[in-house]
């Protein structure tokens, strides 16, 4: 089903990362990559070992087995309706928050993927073109219904194949949520105050990102949703030092002067607490504070 050809939608840093990483290996049978204004037909990559190569990819064609949604979550549904798929084509989701996840879960009519990624990517900025892979990280991904367990493990055998280490789990929600928890800190934060990741560890931002963090545990609890085996504070202290040298997506964002993710991110964490009849004034006034 998923033998190829694969066409990636969305060409930012994971979205070229993804395609130029998988354009390495014969599985995918032909791999491409559509942007905003059309397809690439190569990708310039600084691999981890700091070496530039070039990968050729191939040209879109109507029906891939598979599509790997690298948008912003924003714009995962339009870039969906533009691509003009097959119905039932499988999905696999890269977004960041818990918003564009549910609703495609729920009406796109084939198997729906969803990935919590730690690989770590940018884009140069302008007028270089080239992206970078900063961080090797790890892609676990599943079905928010467990119902598509075998596609998983393929998709993330191939994954694997490709360079990018991904493993197949039946808890993809529960890991999106986690992943959601980390960027509700780090990102507003860092976007708000201009700063790397790494500064969070320390006052005076360290005091807002414990607030955030006692904040996001309460409301976890209410809908009961595991934390991370470390806890919630321990999970995102730990995603501080291993990111410490990153500029957020966000702050990449804002810098640019592009819509942020703000609504993906913060606004399931308000509904999470207005279901629960819940006060998170911290969380508020950075959803507020955050551009969209
Ligand atoms: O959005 C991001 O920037 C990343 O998910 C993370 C983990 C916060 C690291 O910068």
């Amino acid at each position: 089903m998923t033998a190829g050809p694969w066409l990636v939608l969305g060409a930012g840093a994971l979205g070229q990362l993804f395609a130029a990483r998988l354009a390495t290996t014969n599985d995918t049978g032909s791999i491409a990559l559509l942007g905003r204004h059309g397809a690439l037909n190569q990708v310039r990559l600084q691999e981890t070992d700091g070496n530039w190569q070039t990968r050729t990819l191939a040209y879109p064609t109507m029906a891939p087995a598979l599509v790997i949604v690298a948008t912003k979550a924003f714009d995962a549904e339009q870039a969906l309706k533009q691509a003009q798929l097959a119905p039932g084509t499988p999905l696999l989701l890269l977004q960041n928050g818990f918003s564009v996840q549910p609703r495609l879960s729920t009406h796109w009519p084939g198997p729906v993927l969803c990935a919590a990624t730690t690989e770590a990517a940018y884009r140069q900025p302008p007028p270089a073109t080239g992206v970078v892979h900063a961080a090797a990280g790890h892609t676990w991904l599943g079905d928010l219904a467990a119902t598509h367990g075998a596609l998983a493990e393929t998709v993330a055998a191939t994954l694997t194949r490709a360079g990018l280490a991904a493993s197949a789990c039946d808890d993809i929600g529960e890991r999106l949520w986690h992943k959601l928890a980390v960027n509700a800190v780090i990102n507003p934060l860092t976007a708000r105050h201009r700063v790397h990741n790494g500064a969070l560890a320390a006052p005076p931002f360290s005091a807002e990102v414990e607030e955030l963090c006692a904040e996001i545990a309460q409301l976890m609890a209410a809908a009961q949703i595991s934390p991370p085996t470390e806890g919630w504070r321990g999970w995102v202290s730990a995603v501080i030092e291993a990111t410490a040298g990153n500029r957020s997506s966000m702050l990449q964002d804002v810098l640019a002067g592009r819509p942020t993710e703000r609504d993906a991110i913060l606004a399931p964490l308000l509904a999470l607490a207005d279901t629960h009849a819940l006060a998170v004034p911290r969380l508020r006034a950075c959803y507020h504070a955050t551009p969209g």
